[in-house]
């Protein structure tokens, strides 16, 4: 097994690391937390001891890794310390403070506790505690497990944990360690956690990234194990029992991958990794959709409709994808917001729901898929997440690791693993002529070449055009059909990273209302689908209201000429690759951080 099989899922807001080395702690866990920053960048903090050395001597700053970086080299801590944990935070309980950043300590400030997750019955834990005198110094759901474990006694640390984690309800990932014992003590419940062996000891993260370069394979630690490291490593479960150490899964993403490279941000490396990563995933599904190999390989019964459930840009992904299951398989096809996800009337039991999420930890999707009663697929970039355990059946998205917040590449592979899903209904229940999906199937195959295309043209307008666009307060992404979910996300690309508003509209929908925010400031970008008659009348009313137009379109006047001449039924995929560097240009012009725009993180596991 390969980490791109096993383990790319179980990403959550926060990142958790920690080490049992020989060498110094320190050297380990800020590489660590800069490699994980991009799941949360509110504060973050470690803490590092050693045997005989007291603390745990913790230093927490509020703001990115830098502000941390910055209080360290103020003030040192004790260097060669090989035993440590460390923490970067997306708050959600409680406000974005130095006392509610990572670690947390007990009363006598012996235990240190990094954690993900959500503990359900943090707010019953603390007033208990409370009551029986322990004093709490922040408002974190986190803090509870400092003080459980300080009061399950002087005993051996794995044994407090253990005692710890028996009374909380939620999820978890939790890396422990003490002044008094050397050792860490990992153990986690619904929320990933892995643990390798680096060459002077061991480390754990709950993402992989923070381990690139380190590890050459890791173990998963599944819900209930508790892990301690010491000068060696030992496995337990809930009840103490020993248990052997979990699979080796072999690392198989570089260091690189987790890297800038020749790019100035993520966002520019995932963008441009868009024509590969089609490429990729094309190479594997095209040859299994036509004889029915693609649809039969995933062990699903017979589809008789199909849900599509979503949040922000797999919601989009999905609706472009809904489209071949309803025009080329010719079924009934919903698609659903998952915060407001229930199940429709008349929407058969056994009908197909395929859950989306390059993630598969958002809590809004992983909720919605617990009422349904039929087959669930997901089709992921995160083939072990909680979402790829749940479901019956997974479609892996193979884009590679997407460390910038806006999705990128996972959009373009999900809408193409859905496209190639709908295509492989098709072709295994003869609901499309063979003919049909061989032609379907070939415009999937020419994708790569039209991204590549649609990279280098749109890179050098989308920079020329930032500085004119800098004043824009606002934005309309219009389109029609097949166009709209490309729309829609180019507004939400632009949104996200430059904190300007923008609204994915249907054209014909503009003269109801929306054209009374057009003025000579407010830009119109105009993607083209399907018959260009009423697009063209939509711009020229918007046009004639001062409106600047800027077109993604098929001819070589448009000011993106990006797609192709003949739309196939996922619609003009080429055009998400103009929005995305629009949205990226005017982000770096003013000023913004693209890969880690303000209140946002990689993956929201709240509901
Ligand atoms: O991990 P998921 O695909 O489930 O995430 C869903 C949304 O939170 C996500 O697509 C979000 O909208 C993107 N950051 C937008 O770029």
């Amino acid at each position: 097994m390969t980490v791109t099989d096993d383990l790319r899922g179980g990403i959550v807001v926060c990142g958790i690391v920690a080490c049992r080395l020989t060498g110094g702690a320190e050297e380990f866990l800020l590489p660590a937390l800069r490699r994980l920053e991009y799941r949360g960048y509110d504060s973050a903090g470690i803490a590092v001891t050693g045997p005989g050395q007291g603390g745990p001597h913790t230093v927490r700053a509020v703001g990115r890794l830098d502000a941390l970086l910055g209080r360290l080299a103020a003030r040192p801590l004790p260097t060669g310390l090989g035993i440590g944990v460390g923490h970067t935070r997306w708050a959600t309980h409680g406000v974005v403070s130095e006392a509610n950043a990572h670690p947390h300590r007990d009363c006598s400030g012996s235990v240190a506790v990094v954690h993900n997750g959500i503990l359900d019955n943090a707010d019953q834990l603390r007033a208990e505690l409370t009551r029986r005198g322990h004093r709490f110094s922040s408002e974190v759901d986190s803090e509870v497990v400092a003080h459980l474990v300080e009061e399950a006694g002087a005993g051996r640390l794995v044994d407090a944990v253990r005692t710890a984690v028996r009374q909380l309800h939620g999820s978890w990932a939790l890396a422990v360690t003490s002044g008094r014992a050397a050792e860490v003590v990992l153990a986690c419940h619904r929320s990933p956690l892995v643990v390798g062996l680096a060459e002077d000891g061991y480390v754990a993260a709950s993402d992989l990234t923070a381990l690139l370069g380190t590890v050459g394979h890791v173990h998963v630690l599944q819900d209930g194990d508790i892990v301690e490291l010491t000068d060696q490593i030992s496995w337990t479960d809930g009840h103490g029992a020993a248990l052997p150490p979990r699979p080796p899964v072999t690392v198989d993403w570089a260091a690189e991958d987790a890297e800038t490279g020749v790019y100035e941000d993520f966002m520019e490396k995932e963008i441009a990794e868009q024509p590969a990563a089609a490429r990729r995933l094309l190479e594997r599904l095209l040859p299994q959709i036509v004889d029915g190999r693609l649809w039969a390989g995933l062990g699903l019964p017979p589809v008789p409709a199909v849900r599509f459930v979503a949040c922000g840009s797999s919601l989009h992904a999905s609706a472009a994808a809904a489209r071949v299951f309803r025009r080329v398989a010719g079924l009934p096809t919903t698609v659903a917001v998952a915060s407001e996800f229930e199940p429709e009337p008349g929407f058969p039991d056994h009908g197909l729901t395929v859950a989306v999420s390059q993630s598969g930890e958002t809590a809004d999707v992983l909720s919605a898929v617990e009422a349904v009663p039929g087959p669930l697929l997901a089709l992921t970039n995160s083939p072990s997440s909680s979402l790829a355990r749940r479901a019956d059946a997974v479609l892996d998205c193979t884009a590679g690791p997407e460390i910038g917040v806006a999705a990128t590449k996972t959009f373009t592979t999900q809408v193409i693993g859905g496209a190639a899903l709908g295509l492989a209904v098709a072709a295994a229940f003869g609901r499309a002529s063979p003919a049909a999906v061989t032609a379907h199937v070939a415009a999937l195959a020419r994708l790569p070449d039209l991204l590549d295309a649609a990279q280098l043209t749109s890179f050098p307008v989308a920079d020329a055009l930032a500085d004119d666009l800098a004043d824009a307060p606002g934005f309309f992404f219009v389109s029609r059909g097949a166009g709209l979910p490309y729309a829609a996300e180019g507004a939400l690309k632009l949104k996200e990273i430059t904190y300007r508003w923008a609204e994915g509209i249907a054209a014909g929908e503009l003269k109801h209302g929306p054209i009374a925010l057009i003025d000579e400031s407010t830009p119109v970008v105009v993607v083209d689908s399907g018959s260009r008659t009423r697009l063209n009348g939509a711009a020229a009313e918007m046009r004639a209201r001062g409106a600047r137009i800027i077109r993604v379109g098929a001819e070589p006047e448009a000011t993106f000429p990006v797609l192709a001449a003949d739309e196939p039924p996922w619609g003009p995929l080429e055009s998400v690759v103009a929005l995305q560097h629009l949205a990226r240009s005017l982000a770096i012009t003013l000023g913004r951080d693209t890969d880690k725009p303000r209140n946002l993180a990689k993956s929201v596991t709240v509901l």
